[in-house]
Formats: structure tokens, C-alpha cells, sequence
């Protein structure tokens, strides 16, 4: 289930022409099952429209203290009574200037001085306003009482100058939302995954591949962010974006991954090998184009080292979760590589149930024996597994310590 599925929020949009952003942001947040009660301050009714956030959200906008609507006149209080957050965006020079000074003059500065659930707030100005050292104090005086600040990002603004002062895009927000309401539990740990295909050279411009996606990887890595984690995700060829908040090192061999899983597994608490690795390269890959000859043609192969069970060997080895993609008899060859590989988890599955789809269906095995996973997409079981595992990582520390 998505942490942020069943959750109440205020959002507040306030003057700037970020607040094009907040309306994709309203958006993911329905499509996540957040009930989202958005108040549009009259400067962000100047940028957008409220009918814009009332369809989008299904629920009706509020912008007026005195909302003859609003039961018994209490909008301060009803709008957030049962919100899990009052999140700001965009949040204004203005606006977090009167906040940083406790004012309450208009109904998004006493909604947020009469909340009692968390502010979030995501800061959108000019390059120069945001450096202003006024600003710079009332973003300190914000930390101080508690404000989760997220953002702002620096690049090309809509004034033309470059700088800090541009509010995150709208899946960064929904991210940075997740990981706010996230369960916490790789907090503190370092996780390290590989992910995609392998490249296999065979001359400049041939190769043997896979048709790996990388998806299950990629939403892993995202996942793991989610809960807490520090992560480095070892990618072979894929068209996929870097997830936020991961570090992506781009590789195409299988010599290269391993290579690049070296340098940076020391210290890590958890490995996930979760890349289509080719088992096997050719013996050598030829400099330039091989031309045709009309002759048969051999290739020779070479076996390439197994990288998750080289790391699971390692004196000083974290925790250790393969994963087997198997057309027939998963138990006994997910549990086989599980104890062969002398890894602490694998996650498996039948390769007809889930072939490049978005939807899949797997199991868990570890020590305890087969955990099934209900169907779910890939982004729903990467929550699962990282439960699963965190719940055993957890175990385990407990237990040495
Ligand atoms: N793996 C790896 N390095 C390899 C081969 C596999 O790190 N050279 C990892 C994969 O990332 C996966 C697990 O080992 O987590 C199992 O991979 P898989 O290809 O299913 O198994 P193999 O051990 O290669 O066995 P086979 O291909 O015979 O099923």
C-alpha cells in the first residue's frame, strides 16, 4: 500500500507561478488515495484558477476566512481537523514571512497558527528574495519551530536569472511527501543495488543483452529512499530517470558492475542484486566493426563472476537479497540460489506472471521459509519486499547488539 493512501491534506497555494506545479501535484496526490482540501490565497488565484483545484481534487476550494459556507464559521479549525499535514505550495516570500512571525490575518496564516499536525512547506521566489537575509531568517526561525522545508531547487527561474529559489516539481514534492510520511525503517543504513540489463561488447556496436527494464530495480532504489535509506543504485542500460534522492552510477558490463558494486559496497547494510546479469560475455570484443565474411561465425563465451554472490562471500558482508526470475519450479530454484549464493533473502517469481508488466507476482524466501506477496505493482511490492527485508535487517541487528 502507498504510505500517503488514505491521508488528509491541506494544501495551500499562495502567489507564484509555481502554482501551475501544485495543480499536477494535487493530481499524484488523488491518484496516491489522498484526500487533498486545497485554499487558494488571492494571489495564487492570480496564477490559478480554483475550479482547476476543485476538479482535480473532487473537493471544494477555500480562499475566505469569512466563507459563508464553511459550518458554524470555524474554517480554521474544521479545514484541518483530521489533516495529517498543511502542506504550502508554493510558498511565497510573504507568506512565510508572516508565518516566521506568528500573524494571523487572513485564513491560510490562521489555519496554519491553529493546526495541530505538521507544516511542509515548499518555498518558490526570486533567486535574490530567497537569499535576502530576511528571508534566510525566517527560514531559520521556521526550522526552529518545526516547518519541514522542502526545496527550493536552483536553475533557470521564470524571471530569466539562475539560482536557488525554484519550488521542486511536483513528483519531487510527492517524494519528498512519501519519505515524510514514510515508515522509517532503513533510516540510518546505506542500501546498495544493481539493476537493468548487462552489455555484453561483441565488437563498437553489436552485443549480447537482455530484455531487462530495470523497473523492478529502479522502483526498489525508490522505495528504499522512502523508508529512510541512503542508496546507490548500480545501473546497467536503461531509459529510466534517476529516482530522487538516489545516486545512480551507469554501467553497461557485467565487469563493469561489479567494479563499480566495489567501490561502493564498504559500509553498506544492505545489498539488493536485483540486475539481469549476463552470465556470460564474449571472450574478447573486437575493436573495430566486424564486416561480414559469408562464412559461419563463432563466438566465444565466457563465464562473468557472480556479483551478489562475491558480495554475499565478503568477510564484512551486509544483508543480502537476490532475486530469481525462473520459468518453472520457484521454490526449489529461488530457495537453490538463496542457499547457494548464502544470501539472506530472495525475492522470486514465475518470469509468465510478470514480464516486462508493471503488475507482478512474487514470493519471499528466507531463512523462515516463503513468504507470498499479493499481486501488486511493481511499486506497491518494492514497499512490501523493503518491509519484509527491513523487518529482518531489524531482527538481525537486534540480535548482534
Ligand atoms: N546475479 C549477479 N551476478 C551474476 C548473475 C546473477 O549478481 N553474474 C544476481 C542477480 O542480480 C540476481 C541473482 O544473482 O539477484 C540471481 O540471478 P539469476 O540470473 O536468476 O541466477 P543465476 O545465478 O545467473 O542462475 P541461472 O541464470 O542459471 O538461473
Amino acid at each position: 500500500m502507498n504510505v500517503l493512501q488514505g491521508r488528509k491534506i491541506v494544501l495551500i497555494v499562495s502567489g507564484g507561478v509555481a502554482a501551475y506545479k501544485s495543480a499536477e501535484l494535487v493530481r499524484l496526490l488523488v491518484k496516491a488515495g489522498v484526500d487533498v482540501h486545497v485554499v487558494l490565497t488571492a494571489a495564487g488565484a492570480r496564477f490559478v484558477t480554483a475550479v482547476t483545484f476543485q476538479a482535480l481534487s473532487g473537493n471544494a476550494v477555500w480562499s475566505d476566512l469569512w466563507d459563508p459556507r464553511m459550518p458554524n464559521n470555524m474554517a480554521h479549525i474544521d479545514l484541518t481537523r483530521d489533516a495529517d499535514a498543511i502542506m504550502i505550495a508554493p510558498a511565497s516570500a510573504d507568506l512565510l514571512a508572516k508565518l516566521a512571525n506568528g500573524l494571523a490575518d487572513d485564513l491560510t496564516t490562521t489555519l496554519c497558527l491553529a493546526r495541530d499536525c505538521p507544516l511542509i512547506v515548499a518555498p518558490a521566489m526570486n533567486r535574490q528574495m530567497w537569499e535576502h537575509p530576511a528571508t534566510m531568517r525566517n527560514m531559520r526561525v521556521l526550522r526552529d519551530d518545526g516547518v519541514t522545508v522542502l526545496g527550493p531547487d536552483s536553475g533557470e527561474q521564470a524571471c530569466g536569472e539562475v539560482g536557488l529559489g525554484r519550488m521542486l516539481e511536483a513528483e519531487h514534492l510527492f517524494l519528498r511527501l512519501e519519505v515524510f510520511f514514510g515508515p522509517k525503517t532503513l533510516a540510518g543504513r546505506k542500501v546498495v543495488l544493481t539493476a537493468g540489463p548487462t552489455f555484453e561488447a561483441i565488437d563498437p556496436v553489436r552485443g549480447i543483452t537482455n530484455s531487462s527494464s530495470g523497473k523492478m530495480g529502479y522502483a526498489l532504489a525508490r522505495a528504499c529512499v522512502i523508508a529512510g535509506a541512503e542508496v546507490v543504485l548500480v545501473s546497467g542500460p536503461t531509459a529510466l530517470p534517476v529516482p530522487d534522492g538516489v545516486c545512480r552510477l551507469s554501467v553497461a558490463s557485467a565487469l563493469e558492475m561489479r567494479e563499480a558494486v566495489a567501490s561502493v559496497v564498504d559500509g553498506a547494510d544492505v545489498f539488493i542484486g536485483v540486475a539481469a546479469v549476463a552470465d556470460y560475455r564474449p571472450d574478447r570484443s573486437a575493436e573495430h566493426k566486424i564486416k561480414k565474411s559469408g562464412e559461419a561465425m563463432q563466438l566465444t563465451l565466457v563465464p562473468n563472476p557472480d556479483i551478489l554472490a562475491e558480495v554475499a562471500a565478503r568477510p564484512d558482508a551486509p544483508f543480502c537479497v537476490g532475486f530469481a526470475a525462473e520459468s518453472r519450479d520457484l521454490d526449489h530454484y529461488a530457495e537453490g540460489k538463496r542457499k547457494n549464493k548464502g544470501l539472506d533473502m530472495v525475492v522470486g517469481n514465475l518470469v509468465r506472471e510478470g514480464l516486462g508488466l508493471d503488475d507482478n507476482l512474487v514470493v519471499l524466501y528466507d531463512r523462515g521459509g516463503r513468504h507470498p506477496l499479493p499481486r501488486a505493482t511493481k511499486a506497491e511490492l518494492a514497499h512490501g519486499i523493503v518491509a519484509h527485508l527491513a523487518g529482518l535487517l531489524n531482527a538481525h541487528s537486534l540480535t548482534r547488539s
